[in-house]
């Protein structure tokens, strides 16, 4: 008895385990539920095919890690203060980076020497108005003496350079430089899918590059930019700009859909203001920077032209996607669009079982009870075999064998 309970119970988990289930469907013929079961699993196929795949391209893989290299050529020249300055007096730095200034307006302070002097900005009446002072950082140390500014008035001390700056505002910018062109040589690689190419397309020749303007409509690819166009784009005034400074972003954007050949993975240009804090703020406006030049005289005392420059700063930043066809996220996002399609039950299913007239007919239907059997032996109750009774069922179990 008990050798042949053993061989059974082996029998009966051998046979457990070499069983195939599936799950039982329940066909409901409602109309209303029949409409929103397909219309739901339209709409997640029409998402699918039209958003999915067609616009964002999910069966391709993507590369955003572009590599890029800009290099900038500033050309022009104007006049300031009756003197004709060149681009080399104008831009800085001369190295032509991709982040560079175009000088716009000058406030020059010319031969300064190291010495102690009066500082206009701070006026006193005696020395202790000067004491308050000497903690602040300015240019130079206050030295804490109240001395004559003028003929009329006193003022604190300042060690530093000497005269100190002037600060003159009323300094006409350099109109020329709306008339500045930048060239702009760009080199991008999408290390991915080692592709690589620049903003000279093939079609731009040697004589249309000497004389081509960027626009927006004919020359989308011309690498010359006018200061005046690029401020146009990024909706600026140029008088507005060339009086306070500003930062003026040129974006180069390379979306290139590889599965397509070379000729059609093209630069767009985007321009825009960077600096929008300036514009809305009117405390520290603008861009500014101070530069100086150092001389010596004979008797080899140092001194220097301070030069207080109102710049617009222009940044070029370069950003792009390429994708191609790749068979991994093609499979994977086309087993998420079919196994999406079945979302359409989850609906369904709260639907039927707590809005539908009836639906405690259907929830019965769909849920099954099936009470535990507690006698678990092998020897059936039931005559047919111990196939069926050898296992322990749960309360409340969806599955029904099929023998
Ligand atoms: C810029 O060039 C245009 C013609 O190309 C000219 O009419 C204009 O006066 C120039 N601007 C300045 C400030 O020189």
């Amino acid at each position: 008895m008990t050798s042949s309970i053993h061989r059974c119970r082996m029998l009966g988990c051998a046979s457990k385990f070499f069983t195939y289930e599936t799950t039982k469907s329940v066909v409901v013929k409602s109309w209303t539920l029949g409409i929103i079961n397909r219309t739901v699993q339209l709409l997640i196929i029409v998402y699918f095919v039209g958003w999915v795949f067609l616009h964002e391209k999910a069966y391709q893989l993507q590369d955003t890690a572009i590599e890029s290299s800009v290099t900038t050529k500033v050309k022009g020249g104007g006049i300031y203060d009756d003197k004709v300055m060149d681009i080399t007096d104008l831009m800085s730095p001369p190295e032509g980076t991709s982040v560079f200034c175009i000088t716009t307006r000058l406030i020059t302070t010319k031969r300064q020497f190291r010495g102690s002097c009066p500082y206009t900005k701070y006026s006193c009446n005696k020395t202790e108005d000067c004491m308050k002072y000497m903690s602040r950082s300015d240019n130079g140390i206050i030295t804490g003496r109240c001395v004559e500014c003028n003929s009329s008035s006193l003022c604190c001390e300042v060690r530093g350079w000497c005269p100190t700056e002037v600060s003159a505002t009323d300094t006409r910018p350099i109109m020329e430089v709306e008339n500045f062109t930048i060239f702009i040589k760009n080199s991008i690689r999408f290390p991915t899918f080692d592709f690589s190419k620049g903003n000279f397309l093939t079609n731009i020749t040697e004589k249309y590059i000497q004389k081509c303007n960027f626009d927006m409509q004919d020359n989308i690819y011309c690498p010359i930019f006018k200061v005046r166009d690029v401020l146009h784009y990024a909706n600026q005034n140029f008088s507005a700009i060339a009086q306070e400074g500003g930062v003026i972003g040129i974006k180069i954007g390379w979306l290139c859909d590889l599965d397509w050949s070379e000729e059609h993975c093209n630069p767009t240009y985007t321009f825009n203001r960077l600096d929008a804090l300036s514009q809305r703020n009117n405390v520290s406006k603008g861009y500014n920077f101070r530069y100086a030049k150092y001389y010596t005289n004979e008797n080899g005392t140092e001194y220097r032209s301070l030069f207080k420059v109102y710049a617009i700063r222009f940044d070029v930043l370069v950003h792009g996607q390429a994708g191609k066809f790749n068979l991994i996220p093609a499979i994977i996002n086309f087993v998420a669009a079919f196994t999406s399609v079945g979302l359409g039950t989850v609906l369904c299913d709260i639907i039927l079982l707590h809005f539908l007239k009836g639906s405690d007919q259907y929830k019965a239907k769909k849920f099954e009870q099936v009470t535990a059997i507690t006698n678990t032996s092998c020897i059936s109750k039931t005559n047919d075999g111990y196939q069926g009774s050898c296992q322990l069922l749960s309360v409340k179990q969806k599955k029904q064998e099929i023998h």
